[in-house]
This record gives C-alpha cells, sequence and structure tokens, in this order.
C-alpha cells in the first residue's frame, strides 16, 4: 500500500468516528463538486479541529479569507452562538454563489455572510465599519498574500484572537530557499511576520491525510 493510501484509510478511519459528515456537509460538497469548484477545502478533521478551537476560544465573531464552496465555513459557523457572527471573504462571484446556497442549506443565513471580492478590497471596507474584534481568523485563500492577510487579521483582532492560516507547507516548498514561487515566498513571509511579531505567538504544525502532506499556522493575538 501507498503511503498517501494509508493515510487517506486512516483520515477517513478518524473521521468516521469523530467528524462524521452530516447530510448538510455532504450535499455542501455534492453541489461544489456539480459546480466544478476544485477540491482543495478543508477535510472533516480539519473542519473538525476549526470548529473545536472556534469553540474554545469561546468564539463569536468569525473572519474567514477564502469562502471557496463554504464547507469550511459552516464547520466553522456550526460552533457559533445563534447571535454570532461570521464574515467570509471569496474572489469568484461563482464560488460565493454555490457557498451561499450550502450555507441557506446549512441554515447559517442568519449568521454567515459572505462577501465577493478580492480580500484586498473587502479587508478595508470591513476595517472601516469597526467591526467587534474577530476571535478568531481562519486565512485560506491565496496564499501569495498571506503576510498582507495576517497583516490584517492583526488589525481586526484583539488580545486572545486566534489566527490560523492554511497550506503552510506548500509541498515542502516552504523550507526550500532556492523556491521563490508567489505562494511560497507569501507563506514565508507570513510565518516570519508571525515568529517576529511582538504581538503573536505561533507554531506551524506539518500534517498528513486525505489531502496528502500538508500543515497549518496557529497564532494567538498578545495584549
Ligand atoms: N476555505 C475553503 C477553501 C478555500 S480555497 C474550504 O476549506 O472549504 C481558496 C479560495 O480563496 C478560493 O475559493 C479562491 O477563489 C479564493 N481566493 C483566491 N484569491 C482570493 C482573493 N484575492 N480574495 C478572496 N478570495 C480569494
Ligand atoms: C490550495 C488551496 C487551499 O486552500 C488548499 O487547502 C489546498 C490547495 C491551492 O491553491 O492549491
Ligand atoms: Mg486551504
Amino acid at each position: 500500500m501507498s503511503e498517501s493510501q494509508l493515510w487517506d484509510d486512516v483520515d477517513e478511519y478518524f473521521s468516521a468516528h469523530l467528524s462524521p459528515e452530516d447530510d448538510t456537509l455532504q450535499a455542501a460538497l455534492r453541489d461544489s463538486d456539480a459546480a466544478e469548484l476544485p477540491h482543495i477545502n478543508v477535510t472533516p478533521s480539519q473542519g473538525k479541529l476549526l470548529q473545536l478551537l472556534a469553540q474554545i476560544q469561546g468564539a463569536r465573531n468569525i473572519l474567514e479569507i477564502g469562502t471557496l464552496g463554504g464547507y469550511s465555513t459552516i464547520w466553522l459557523g456550526r460552533a457559533l452562538p445563534a447571535d454570532g457572527r461570521l464574515i467570509s471573504l471569496e474572489y469568484d462571484p461563482r464560488n460565493a454563489e454555490v457557498a451561499t446556497r450550502n450555507i441557506a442549506r446549512a441554515g447559517l443565513d442568519r449568521i454567515v455572510e459572505v462577501r465577493v471580492g478580492p480580500a484586498l478590497e473587502s479587508l478595508p471596507k470591513l476595517a472601516d465599519e469597526n467591526p467587534a474584534p474577530f476571535d478568531l481568523v481562519f486565512i485560506d485563500a491565496d496564499k501569495a498574500n498571506n503576510p498582507h492577510y495576517v497583516d490584517w487579521a492583526l488589525r481586526l483582532t484583539s488580545t486572545g484572537s486566534l489566527i490560523i492560516v492554511d497550506n503552510v507547507v506548500r509541498g515542502g516548498r516552504v523550507a526550500d530557499p532556492a523556491d521563490t514561487a508567489a505562494d511560497v515566498r507569501g507563506t514565508r513571509a507570513a510565518l516570519e511576520l508571525i515568529g517576529s511579531h511582538p504581538r503573536l505567538s505561533g507554531t506551524a504544525i506539518q500534517t498528513v491525510g486525505a489531502k496528502g502532506y500538508d500543515g497549518f499556522a496557529l497564532a494567538r493575538v498578545l495584549a
């Protein structure tokens, strides 16, 4: 058996017992697939981790950058109280349309708002609205802009908030100084910003599973 088949099998075993998808989550992926969205959503195990982290935070306000079909959005939205709020930023209006339907089917349309446009245009507008600080920010969009997203996350959070950056391994390219691709440079810049910023304490974890070899970074906002 190949190593990645083993990772798949173990991930499937874990999620079957610990993070089974209900009909709503399955339908979200089915409709994302029908609309030909790429299969780059978080896995059920990762979605459940996001949900647990939001619950541990006691999150009332969540910001997501990169909605796709709203799959991670549903996992996160389910961690919120009825008067909670999740704003998710998505560049592609077709993805946002699929996500909006999936979110409505999940009964989360009163909590979740999908905002269409390049996140670097949506974020200053959001900041102008002076929103309550976000308790959790999930960064999962174009990797080249990751340092900008961490920067905006810092402006839109407060002490104790959690910032999560998805996909920080880039197949291992993140540690190859000769690799200067935009996604790798953006990911390195975000990690180095987290590591050096006086208001952040963070770590990064490599993972294997249904999405292969990957990883995420976690950072807590300090005073
Ligand atoms: N969080 C989703 C996956 C997101 S995939 C999940 O796990 O279910 C990354 C998404 O970011 C894609 O939908 C892509 O269209 C979006 N994206 C890419 N560049 C963007 C940008 N500049 N602003 C906002 N969204 C962007
Ligand atoms: C890609 C983006 C993601 O958010 C992800 O989880 C996996 C892959 C990508 O752009 O390739
Ligand atoms: Mg991702």
